[in-house]
C-alpha cells in the first residue's frame, strides 16, 4: 500500500505536536527530550519511521504482533466485519458471530477447563476483572470475608487502580497509594534467587511455606485469589520458578479454597513455546486473563477466561449475575481480527516456531556470553529471552544504574536499524513468532556489536 509522503515541514510539525498534544505512556522525559519517534509502516518483523527508515523490532511492538505486521488475511478478515456489521456491543443478552466463535476457539486451545470467557478492551481490564470476579465468586457462595489477593514482588499486573494493587514493583505503586486494601505480597519465587548450596525443589517448597505461612496468618478465610505470572514479564527479565512451586500454588489454592489467576497477558499465544506458558507445568489456573499478542496487535482487546464450576456460580439464577462491563468489550471487529490472527498462529506453526527459534536464538545468546564479561544471565523461554548487563559477571557485580549502559546498547541499536526494549540493564529479546533463521542472525550480530562497543565504551 502507497504512504502519503510528507514534507520535511510536515515531518517538522508532527513532531512538535506529538510532544503538544499527548502524554505517551509510561513517558520519559529524557527520551522525548531527544524528539518524538512517529512510526508509519509495518511489514512482517519491520516498521518504519516517518523519515524512511527501517527497523527491525525485536520487542514485537510491545509484545502484540506475535505473527507480524501487516498479514492481508487478517486486513480481509476487518474488511468484511466492517463491512457486514462493525460493532454490536455484547451487553444484556445480546452477542454477536464473531464474539461466539472466538469463545469457542478459545475453550478449544486453553489448559484444563477453562472455557468461559468474559471479554475486555486490553490486558489491564482483564485483570481488573478477574479480581473482581474472584471476590463476587466468594459473595455468591456466601463467603463475604474473602476480599483479599496474594500476589509477588517485582510482579507486573497493569497499572490501573486494582490490578495495580497487586502489582509487586515501587515505581508503578508509590504515587498512587493508598491502593486496594487487603493486596498482600510474596517472595517473587525465581530460581535464579536460590541459595547456591539448596536445590531447586527444596527451595520452591520454602517458596510455598512463605505464602502457607501468610495465609495461616491472614485466615484462609479472608483471601479470594492469588494472582501471578507464571514466568514474569519483561520488567524482571523472564526468571523461571523454582522446581514444584507453581504446582505447590495450586495444591495451596486448593487447599485453602482460594482461587488461582493466571495473567498470561504477556506469555500467552505462543510466546514460550507453548500456546500458554502455565502448560510448561502442566497447571492450569481458575481464572486466566489475556491480551497482547492474543489479537496480534491489530485491535484492542482482552479476555477473563475462568471454568464452568467459576462461571455457574453467575448463571444459575436471576441476580446472582456477575456485575461488570464496558461499552466496547468483546468489539466485533477485534474479535474477527482475532480469530484471524489465531488462524494464521495455527496455520504457520507459529508455537513450533516459537519453540524451535527460540533456542536456536538462546544457544547463541549462551555463546555470547563465553565471548563477552559483560553479558551475565541469559533468561526466559521459547522467544520471550532476556540477557542480564554486568560490570562484573565473575564477582556477580552489576553496572552502576548512573551509567546506563542497557540504555546506552537501546540507543545504539536504535541507530543501526533494530528496535531493542531494555530495563536497565536487562536487553529484552521477544521478536515476532514469525521470526526467520536470517531475521534472528541478524538479530543477534547486532547485540554483539552493540554490546562489543560498549564494552569499549564503558571499559568492561
Ligand atoms: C503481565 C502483564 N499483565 C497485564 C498487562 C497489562 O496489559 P495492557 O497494558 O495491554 O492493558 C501487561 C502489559 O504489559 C503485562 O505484561
Amino acid at each position: 500500500m502507497k504512504t502519503r509522503k510528507c514534507s520535511d515541514r510536515e515531518k517538522a510539525q508532527l513532531k512538535r505536536d506529538a510532544l503538544k498534544f499527548i502524554i505517551p505512556h509510561f513517558a520519559s522525559n529524557q527520551e522525548l527530550a531527544k524528539g518524538a519517534k512517529i512510526f508509519t509502516r509495518g511489514k512482517g518483523c519491520y516498521v518504519w519511521d516517518i523519515d524512511g527508515r527501517k527497523y527491525f523490532d525485536s520487542f514485537a511492538t510491545l509484545l502484540t504482533t506475535v505473527c507480524g505486521h501487516n498479514r492481508p488475511e487478517v486486513t480481509r478478515a476487518v474488511k468484511e466485519q466492517m463491512e457486514r456489521l462493525e460493532f454490536f456491543p455484547n451487553y444484556v443478552d445480546t452477542f454477536t458471530e464473531p464474539l461466539i466463535n472466538l469463545a469457542r476457539k478459545l475453550a478449544d486451545i486453553l489448559p484444563g477447563n477453562l472455557a468461559v470467557s468474559f471479554f475486555v478492551n486490553s490486558g489491564s481490564e482483564a485483570n481488573e476483572t478477574a479480581m473482581k470476579m474472584a471476590r463476587q465468586y466468594h459473595l455468591e457462595r456466601g463467603q463475604r470475608t474473602r476480599y483479599k489477593f496474594i500476589a509477588r514482588r517485582d510482579s507486573y499486573h497493569a497499572t490501573t487502580l486494582g490490578a495495580g494493587s497487586v502489582t509487586g514493583l515501587k515505581w508503578f505503586r508509590e504515587y498512587f497509594e493508598p491502593l486496594l486494601p487487603g493486596c498482600l505480597f510474596v517472595s517473587a519465587a525465581r530460581e535464579r534467587d536460590r541459595p547456591p548450596n539448596m536445590d531447586s525443589t527444596t527451595y520452591g517448597r520454602q517458596l510455598l511455606r512463605e505464602i502457607e505461612a501468610l495465609i495461616q496468618q491472614e485466615g484462609p478465610e479472608s483471601i479470594a485469589a492469588m494472582i501471578m505470572d507464571p514466568i514474569p514479564g519483561s520488567n524482571t527479565g523472564y526468571p523461571m520458578p523454582p522446581q514444584g512451586y507453581l504446582e505447590g500454588v495450586r495444591a495451596l489454592c486448593d487447599k485453602h479454597g482460594m482461587l488461582l489467576i493466571f495473567d498470561e497477558v504477556q506469555t500467552g499465544f505462543g510466546k514460550t513455546g507453548k500456546w500458554f506458558a502455565c502448560e510448561h507445568w502442566d497447571v492450569t489456573p481458575d481464572i486466566m486473563t489475556l491480551g497482547k499478542g492474543l489479537t496480534g496487535g491489530f485491535i484492542p482487546l482482552g479476555v477473563t477466561v475462568t471454568t464452568p464450576k467459576v462461571a455457574e456460580v453467575f448463571r444459575h439464577k436471576p441476580g446472582c449475575e456477575f456485575r461488570s462491563g464496558s461499552t466496547y468489550g468483546g468489539h466485533t471487529v477485534a474479535c474477527a481480527a482475532t480469530l484471524a490472527n489465531i488462524a494464521i498462529i495455527e496455520k504457520e506453526q507459529l508455537v513450533a516456531n516459537a519453540r524451535v527459534r527460540g533456542a536456536y536464538i538462546r544457544n547463541k545468546l549462551e555463546a555470547l556470553k563465553q565471548r563477552h564479561a559483560m553479558v551475565g544471565e541469559i533468561s526466559g523461554i521459547g522467544l520471550l529471552l532476556a540477557v542480564k548487563l554486568m560490570a562484573d559477571r565473575q564477582a556477580q557485580i552489576p553496572f552502576d544504574p548512573k551509567l546506563g549502559v542497557g540504555g546506552w546498547i537501546r540507543d545504539w541499536c536504535y541507530r543501526h536499524g533494530m528496535i531493542l526494549r531494555n530495563n536497565g540493564d536487562i536487553l529484552v529479546l521477544a521478536p515476532s513468532l514469525i521470526i526467520s533463521k536470517t531475521e534472528a542472525d541478524f538479530m543477534l550480530a547486532l547485540i554483539e556489536k552493540a554490546i562489543r562497543q560498549a564494552s569499549t565504551r564503558f571499559h568492561v
